[in-house]
């Protein structure tokens, strides 16, 4: 039986990356009820400090005895790493929110986003999967509008090199600053650390490795997430993932097919109701969602909110969350939150 008492002891699995340090950030601003906070890493990392809630904590290297005595383990630390700790946390007694996709897909591991299937926690056999980033804002947007019938969804993605990883912040923010030069060594590594292209000034149609189908990983994981989450598994979906050069947001660009005709007023009225959004959508007054105004909220963004020219059953709408927070860190202790 894995639960969790009031006050819980907490760990954070990749404390020392992007998300793990957002996870830090969002435990102290939602004042989460943590008895004890463990910080795990690399051994790299092993020895350095953290603020919490105004003490230094040290980060401790990972082992596989690390999360004895844990209650509540955030992990962030990679696919990999999650296949071979996760186990061992939950045989230790410890219940894994897991942000990589290792288990997503798994039958048995609830995947979950509070604002839409709250329900499916209920089965959880120790591990709870925390979905793709670009997954969760869309969901968040989508759930409220499957009343009117959702047939088909195009998206395109607008993705912050934060989803990337702390390396990859470093390597914008260095590139920016550093005059343009043709060494390959200042430009930005896209997946594999052979190939870099450079990601200042620039647009890349390439988030994750490429399938034998020509998707990216990050695409179909924009395919099949929202089907498990949304309990629709023959719902059509059409994504390209592009990255730019923002450091934390990402935005989305989405046409919505329903089986019937639904008015762009329809829309805007059940987003401006729905748990987690807000409607920012004044194009008079040049008040729309953007990456630098969702930096730092836990809130799905939408505005753009059109009805298409031609089609009176499509509507397209522009999806901004900040994909450290709601991406990930933020969703993350929601479900702590839900479990506690
Ligand atoms: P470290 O900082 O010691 O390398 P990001 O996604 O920002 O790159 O962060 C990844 C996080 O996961 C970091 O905290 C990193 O620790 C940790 N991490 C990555 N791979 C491993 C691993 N194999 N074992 C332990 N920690 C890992």
């Amino acid at each position: 039986m894995h639960g969790t008492s009031r006050n819980s002891r907490v760990a954070i699995f990749g404390a020392t990356g992007a998300v793990g340090r957002a996870m830090v950030r969002v435990l102290e601003d939602r004042d989460f009820p943590v008895a004890q906070l463990r910080l795990i890493a690399s051994p790299r990392s092993a020895g350095q400090t953290m603020s919490f809630r105004g003490a230094q904590l040290e980060v401790v290297a990972v082992h596989e005895e690390v999360f004895t005595d844990i209650d509540v383990a955030l992990f962030s630390a990679g696919a990999d790493a999650s296949r071979r700790y996760a186990p061992l946390a939950v045989e230790s007694g410890a219940v894994v929110i897991d942000n990589s996709s290792a288990f997503r897909l798994e039958d048995g591991v609830p995947l979950v986003v509070p604002e839409v299937n709250p329900h499916a926690l209920a089965n959880h056999r120790g591990i709870i999967a925390n979905p793709n980033c670009s997954t969760i804002q869309l969901v968040v947007a989508l759930s409220p509008l499957r009343r009117y019938g959702l047939k088909h969804v195009t998206i395109s993605t607008y993705q912050a090199v934060s989803g990337m990883g702390q390396k990859a912040i470093d390597a914008l923010l260095e590139e920016v600053s550093a005059p343009r030069t043709e060494d390959k060594t200042t430009l930005f590594p896209t997946v594999s650390s052979e190939s870099h292209v450079p990601m200042a000034f620039n647009v890349l149609p390439q988030c994750d490795s490429f399938l034998e189908n020509g998707y990216t990983r990050e695409e179909m994981k924009l395919v099949h997430e929202p089907r498990k989450i949304l309990e629709m598994p023959s719902l059509s979906l059409a994504p390209t993932a592009v990255r730019v050069p923002v450091v934390y947001g990402h935005s989305e660009s989405v046409e919505v097919t329903f089986s019937s005709p639904v008015t762009a007023t329809e829309v805007r009225t059940a987003l401006e109701s729905a748990p987690g959004v807000q409607v920012v959508d004044r194009p008079g007054e040049s008040l729309f969602p953007h990456p630098r105004m969702a930096e730092g909220s836990g809130l799905t963004f939408v505005g753009r909110i059109r009805q298409d020219l031609d089609r009176p059953n499509v509507v397209h709408m522009f999806i901004v969350a900040d994909n450290l927070l709601k991406g990930a860190a933020y969703n993350a202790v929601q479900i702590a939150e839900m479990l506690v």
